[in-house]
């Protein structure tokens, strides 16, 4: 059942200041979301602060991993003070693990709160999967979903990126707009190799949050991490690059100490 849910759709903000103020209407339930930037600029801090806002909300969260394990991002949760045991035990937080392939696990020791995905190059199995999830958990008007990254589901499927870019377009009707789930996927900005694949991917998705190091700054060896609202359908929104930093409390605002002008002998 598809219907026309204008009416319906709410919005929820994400929880993390400096993003709202960009986003003050907050972000619209069916909305599909490229988090996009190069390496290191903090897609999967963003990503992980995101799920825990979610979590917090008593929303349940579901992280599609390709980059890394689920203990690798239970390491990156509680090294910033965010615990997930208590929603992994409410049945809250699930991760459908597209990485551990790599290392060929003991299947019978995987925990409850994973989904072990053999072969993620498999994408039909990969989205049964996910609804399968998604529909245990009572995804539908709550919730979120999130993949980090696209750009690994690209690889995988280096043979053929075009069919990752339809299973988006996929996910777009199924989760945000048919469920009214949003989906956050992050993207490693700039690979020449699938450059027409994200300006097709740019033009699918509802909304686009850019990071990047600020380009001057980065002239002279400074690196000053930025986002932007680049994108977000159905919400007035702050389009202009703001300065954040990566605290051990997670994302915050820039705050850069200026030196106030040293007085000239006239005005002394
Ligand atoms: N616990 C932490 N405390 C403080 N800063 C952190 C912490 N974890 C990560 N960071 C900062 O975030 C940066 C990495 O960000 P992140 O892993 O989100 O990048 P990314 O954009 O996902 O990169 P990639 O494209 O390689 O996946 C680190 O270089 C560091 O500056
Ligand atoms: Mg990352």
């Amino acid at each position: 059942m598809t219907a026309n849910r204008t009416e319906e759709v709410g919005f929820f903000k994400s929880g993390i200041k400096a993003m709202d103020l960009s986003l003050p209407e907050g972000i619209p339930r069916n909305s599909f979301v490229l988090v996009s930037g190069e390496g290191g600029t903090g897609k999967s801090v963003l990503i992980t602060q995101l799920i825990y806002e979610r979590l917090k909300a008593g929303e349940p969260c579901v992280l599609v991993c390709l980059d890394d394990s689920p203990l690798g991002i239970m390491q990156q949760l509680t090294s910033f003070g965010w615990f997930p045991e208590p929603y992994l035990k409410k049945n809250l937080l699930h991760f459908i693990d597209c990485y551990s392939f790599r290392m060929n696990p003991d299947e019978s020791s995987i925990p409850d709160y994973v989904t072990y995905v053999k072969s993620p190059t498999d994408l039909d199995s990969l989205q049964a999967k996910i609804i399968d999830v998604v529909d245990k958990l009572g995804l539908r008007n709550r919730g979120a979903i999130f993949i980090d990254s696209i750009t690994e589901l690209w690889f995988l499927n280096l043979k053929e990126p075009y069919a990752t870019v339809e299973y988006v377009k996929t996910w777009r009707a199924e989760f945000s707009k048919e469920r009214l789930v949003p989906v956050f996927c992050s993207h490693h900005y700039g690979m020449k190799v699938f450059e027409i694949y994200e300006e097709l991917l740019e033009y699918i998705v509802d909304g686009i949050v850019d990071l990047r190091y600020e380009p001057n700054l980065m002239k002279v060896g400074l690196l000053v991490k930025q986002f932007r609202i680049r994108k977000m359908k159905g919400v007035h929104h702050d389009s202009n690059w703001v300065a954040f930093t990566i605290t051990g409390e997670g994302i915050d605002l820039l705050k850069i100490k200026m030196k106030p002008p040293e007085k000239t002998e006239s005005e002394e």
